[in-house]
């Protein structure tokens, strides 16, 4: 598996479908979707002075890492999705079960990964591993947006904004309490 490192598997049906679709897509993926993506990271991420350790969640080829040109670690399910990463810094995992301990990141981002999970155990995870006051930006695309994606964040995080990101919602959000 060269140098991508791998987080415990899942056995998990939908996910395993997710991840089979993806890997069977990975080819496609960055011809298809590469400036739709930029024009997201762009929209959420031009005030957002990022630094420390961050993270990037179901981030597929690694075009997030590219358009940064910073130092992240990337976690995706799926072999094919992170193969054409060129950020060495990735792991083969569950973004619902982190290989991480608590309070250890200062930024998670998330684009175009919440649709492909039944319910909301991101959220529990992400608020585990953020350190307090730091924050997690994520994406969901529209189509797939309910009113419950909000109630159920306001739940775990300080919800500072929710960006208009053409075929997706935006949200910047805040760990805040201990
Ligand atoms: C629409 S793509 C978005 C990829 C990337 N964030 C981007 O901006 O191009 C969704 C990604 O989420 C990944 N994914 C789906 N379920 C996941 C899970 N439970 N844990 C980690 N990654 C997951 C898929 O393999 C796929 O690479």
């Amino acid at each position: 598996m060269g140098n991508i490192k791998v987080s415990k598997p899942s056995s998990d049906r939908k996910k395993n479908n997710i991840r089979n679709k993806y890997n069977a897509t990975a080819d496609f993926y960055n011809n298809r979707y590469r400036n739709i993506q930029y024009e997201k990271y762009a929209r959420m991420l031009n005030d957002v002075k990022l630094k420390g350790r961050i993270l990037d969640l179901g981030s597929g080829t690694g075009l997030l890492s590219d358009f940064l040109n910073k130092k992240i670690i990337d976690v995706d399910i799926s072999i094919n999705m992170l193969r054409k990463s060129k950020n060495k810094n990735r792991i083969l995992g569950d973004a619902e079960n982190l290989p991480f301990k608590n309070n250890v990141f200062d930024f998670v981002l998330s684009f175009t990964l919440l649709q492909n999970l039944l319910g909301f155990k991101l959220f529990d995870e992400v608020k585990r591993i953020l350190k307090p006051d730091s924050f997690f930006v994520l994406t969901i695309l529209r189509k797939k947006y309910t009113p419950t994606v909000d109630k159920e964040l306001g739940k775990h995080f300080l919800i500072l904004k929710k960006v208009d990101c053409d075929e997706d919602i935006g949200f910047i959000c805040r760990k805040t309490y201990k």
